[in-house]
């Protein structure tokens, strides 16, 4: 069924007395000139998952692991412990480390592929979790570019004057769909969550995000199989244990990591340049911890000065954790002091969709 068509006359006849249609003015708002990110906190699962114990279940060794993906522990939230949990966790983390009343917060943009409901979102209970009940709160699909796009909305959404402040967090419990049988991806996943608070500046600390997607590349990392597929299958009296496997994170590691090494380099740059700077002005890199050798083959490329430091500890000890990973790297750095408040870091995410998002942040 098709709609009417739209009157295009152009006329805007008087209906009602007085009332000319079309006539009336409506406000729209403005906010902050700058925006940065005010604090930061993040949520490790206290179980470490070695890669001998993850050997248990494919044909593989800690050797291979290691020396292919730089991986060398994940971290695995308990049974009870969920996506929920672990982002009100970081963002209560982020909410005292920015010294903020959690009731000023505006929106909650919970960043995940692995909440496991279709709806409603986690990002209303972690808002109610985290004392900004009242706030607008959804939750963000773009996998391991969700917390880049997120801080790229938080941006926009103080500088309309939508929001006072924002809490973005990246969040991921990979484990519930993480497939211990297969061998590509059973030791590639970690959980754990990071989260900032974004807010108003006198300064910008925020550049410009620099985003997209190619959805031409949109089966190369994807749940497998979808919801309808699983219950068809489910139904089906003929089906083997095999076919009815709990959806898991399907992945086509070589040519993600074609894509990733070897594209991604240039959009990182754009970002850089978008913020009107050059890498030497960079003090921090901090990539998405998909692969060792992505970082290296991304860094090689930016031509980073040595003095830049750059993120890589938690691709060894946390695995890749999708949306929580560049907040989870960004916290590490600064924990440890290897980052520094006032830093300008570059972060990146990139991955399924295929996505990815890079801005220039000024560190809290
Ligand atoms: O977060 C979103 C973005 N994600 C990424 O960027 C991930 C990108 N991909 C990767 O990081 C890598 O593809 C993996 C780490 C997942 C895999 O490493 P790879 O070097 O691409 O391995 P491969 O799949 O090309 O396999 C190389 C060899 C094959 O053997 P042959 O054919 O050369 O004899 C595989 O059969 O290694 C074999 N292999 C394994 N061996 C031991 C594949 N998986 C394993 C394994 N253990 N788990």
């Amino acid at each position: 069924m098709t709609s009417e068509p739209i009157d295009a006359t152009g006329t805007n006849p008087t209906t009602t007395a007085g009332h000319v249609r079309g006539t009336a003015r409506l406000s729209q708002r403005h906010g902050a000139e700058f925006t940065r990110i005010w604090g930061m906190g993040d949520h490790r699962p206290e179980r470490v998952v070695t890669n001998d114990e993850i050997c248990q279940y494919i044909d593989s060794s800690d050797e291979w692991i290691r020396e292919r993906s730089g991986i060398v522990t994940r971290h695995q939230a308990g049974p009870d412990e969920s996506v929920v949990d672990m982002a009100a966790s970081a963002g209560r983390a982020a909410i005292g480390h920015a010294g903020i009343d959690p009731a000023r917060i505006g929106a909650v943009i919970v960043a995940t592929l692995s909440h496991p409901y279709q709806t409603p979102a986690a990002a209303t209970l972690v808002a109610e979790a985290v004392g900004a009940r009242g706030a607008a709160a959804f939750d963000l699909s773009a996998a391991c570019s969700g917390y880049c796009y997120g801080i790229s909305l938080a941006d926009d959404m103080i500088r309309s004057g939508n929001s006072d402040f924002v809490l973005v967090i990246g969040v991921e419990k990979m484990s519930d769909f993480r497939d211990w049988t297969d061998r590509g991806t059973a030791f590639v996943f970690g959980d754990g969550a990071g989260a900032a608070v974004v807010g108003p500046s006198e300064s910008p600390g925020i550049g410009p995000s620099v985003w997209g997607a190619d959805g031409s590349g949109y089966d190369l990392i994807k749940q497998s199989p979808d919801w309808v597929t699983f219950r068809r299958v489910l139904d089906d009296p003929n089906s083997t244990p095999q076919d009815r496997r709990w959806p898991w994170i399907d992945m086509v590691g070589p040519s993600v990591f074609r894509w990733a090494a070897f594209k991604m380099a240039p959009i990182a740059l754009r970002a850089v340049q978008a913020a009107g700077l050059s890498v030497a002005d960079l003090d921090v890199f901090v990539p998405h911890q998909a692969n060792t050798r992505i970082i290296d083959a991304i860094v090689k490329q930016l031509k980073l000065p040595e003095h830049v430091v750059v993120a890589r500890e938690d691709i060894a000890d946390m695995a890749n954790t999708s949306a929580a990973s560049v907040p989870l790297a960004t916290t590490r750095l600064l924990r440890e002091g290897r980052a520094k408040t006032g830093d300008v870091s570059l972060q990146f995410g990139f991955g399924a969709g295929l996505t990815w998002a890079a801005q220039v942040v000024v560190l809290p």
